[in-house]
């Protein structure tokens, strides 16, 4: 069905640390670390890498305005990042900063072979620039833009600088094949990727890998000590500075790097081309999504409508971090148009589907256990059709998994598992062992209904753990089936393909009913 063993390398961009992260931050992370999950869960070896930026000018600027050295500061938003990420269950294998030893030193390796290759040489840039992107825009988009940032609409400036250059006009027909030809899928949605395609087919300008006037703050140009490597050419190297060491370059390329499309051009144009200049294996695709915005508007700080750390702390305490996860997978930006979280949205998804559809459905099932068999799950007997009809349908959704997997369809994979939960209150609806319970006669079919119903529910709590971890686990202590939360446990793999096989609870076992796994909220 799948070749479980191969391995998995999947990425996040490494955000800046002029501030705490946001919900922008947390969705890119959410999405790598449900997929990074399930590759897990498959039984993959997997290596999920998120981090942070830290030689940004806004970075020493945020500094200098407290009074604080660029260093102190990066030290003390990367370690929000960092601990956010781990308080919010991110299974990432590692958390780069730039300002590492490891990854400077193999930056500037990096940058030597670039200066070395003849693809490198000293000129002079005269462009518009735009300083909260720290990026140089092509005259067309400048002037498309109205000379003023198309991410954060501050004016353009005029800005000419003495530096190094890399060739990337000479990347141009390759670049093409790349993402039109060689491999259709580099650049996905296809959205992105003719947009990339339009820009590179007009031509490709030489980029500066080097910048002036940093004040020290960044990685010194390994031949001339008046210049520091541009943050961008140093920060895109991360994927490679954290797994390039003996035991870890079995990882490279990447197979995904997930990215929103404020950075597709860095990642879909000037990355693959400094591998290319490199001999490096190239990543197998950038995946990138659109923007989250805020109650129907753009989070912007003067409008104070950002969901910042605060809120999304708020939301995980009012609805448990599960439901946060459910709702940025299920409702999140992952195509090419932007999505709203609103307040009345993630109640009525909730309750909809977390209370009254997963948390009801397995207090169905762990209820009626208690009643009518003293808490033991009762013998697999003989189905019924309509019975019959509740297992066909959790095995066919299992075999789905992949087929939603591949094309990191998470709303597929949500909508898969609640299929499963579905049909188990179907089947519930539709044999009422409520009502056949009153005669004794019925009890053997009775018992065959609430076991079909329970090893169902083991199947979709199984492809919802990469989602609601958390949650999955609760449901597996409650079905007596402990052992999958061990295996999976830091970073372990499982056995997905094995363990979605029909049959696996074992009559007489234990199963717990409990108070609700989704307590219905008030809207
Ligand atoms: O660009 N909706 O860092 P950054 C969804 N350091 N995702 C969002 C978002 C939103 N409204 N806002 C931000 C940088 N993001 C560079 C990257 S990578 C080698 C260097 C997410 O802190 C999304 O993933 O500005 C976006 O690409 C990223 O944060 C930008 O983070
Ligand atoms: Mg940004």
């Amino acid at each position: 069905m799948s070749d479980a063993a191969k391995k998995f390398y999947v990425t996040t961009p490494i955000y800046y640390v002029n501030d705490r992260p946001h919900i922008g931050h947390l969705y890119t992370t959410t999405v790598a670390d449900i997929v990074a999950r399930h590759h897990r869960l498959v039984g993959r070896d997997v290596f999920f890498l998120t981090g942070v930026d830290e030689h940004a000018a806004k970075v020493s600027d945020a500094a200098a305005q407290r009074g604080l050295s660029p260093q102190q500061w990066a030290d003390k938003n990367a370690q929000v990042f960092r601990d956010t990420f781990a308080r919010l269950k991110m299974s990432n294998d590692d958390f780069i900063r730039t300002s590492e030893q490891r990854h400077k030193s193999r930056v500037t390796q990096y940058v030597s072979q670039l200066l070395d290759s003849g693809d490198v040489f000293a000129g002079e840039y005269e462009g518009w620039y735009d300083p909260s992107q720290e990026e140089y825009l092509p005259e067309t988009k400048a002037k498309e833009h109205n000379y003023k940032s198309p991410v954060t609409n501050q004016p353009l400036v005029r800005k000419r600088e003495k530096n190094y250059f890399f060739r990337l006009s000479q990347y141009q027909d390759r670049l093409l094949r790349l993402i039109e030809h060689d491999n259709n899928t580099f650049v996905q949605p296809d959205a992105r990727k003719n947009e990339v395609l339009a820009r590179v087919r007009e031509g490709l300008n030489d980029v500066p890998i080097s910048r002036t006037g940093t004040g020290g703050w960044g990685i010194p140009l390994p031949n001339d000590d008046e210049q520091t490597i541009y943050v961008w050419i140093d920060a895109l190297f991360n994927y490679l500075t954290t797994i390039d060491t003996d035991d870890r370059i079995q990882y490279w390329p990447a197979d995904v790097h997930f990215i929103a499309k404020d950075i597709l051009w860095f990642h879909a144009v000037i990355w693959p081309a400094m591998l290319m200049a490199l001999n490096r294996p190239l990543p197998r695709q950038v995946y990138v999504h659109a923007y989250w915005i805020s109650e129907g508007q753009k989070m912007s700080k003067s409008l104070g409508n950002f969901i910042d750390l605060e809120k999304i702390d708020q939301y995980v305490s009012d609805f448990s971090l599960d439901a946060m996860r459910y709702y940025l997978a299920t409702q999140g930006p992952l195509g090419a148009t932007d999505a709203d979280f609103a307040h009345t949205k993630f109640v009525e998804v909730y309750n909809s589907d977390l209370a009254n559809t997963l948390g009801n459905c397995l207090h169905r099932i762990t209820n009626m256990t208690r009643r009518y068999f003293d808490g033991r799950l009762p013998a697999q007997d003989e189905p019924t059709n309509r019975v019959e009809h509740l297992r066909v349908s959790a095995v066919t959704a299992a075999k789905d998994v992949e087929k939603y997997l591949n094309v990191l369809d998470l709303r597929g994979l949500c909508e898969n598992a609640l299929s499963i939960v579905r049909a188990i209150d179907a089947c519930i609806d539709h044999t009422e062992p409520f009502k056949l319970v009153k005669d004794p006669s019925k009890r053997g079919q009775v018992g065959m209904i609430l076991y079909t119903c329970a090893e169902a529910m083991r199947i979709a709590s199984l492809l919802l753990w990469p989602i609601m971890p958390d949650k999955a686990e609760e449901i597996w202590r409650r079905l007596s089936c402990n052992d999958y939360g061990k295996r999976l446990a830091n970073g372990g793999t499982g056995e997905l393909f094995q363990w979605m096989k029909w049959g696996q609870l074992e009559p007489g076992q234990t199963i717990h009913h409990d108070k609700a796994l989704f307590p219905r909220s008030a809207p």
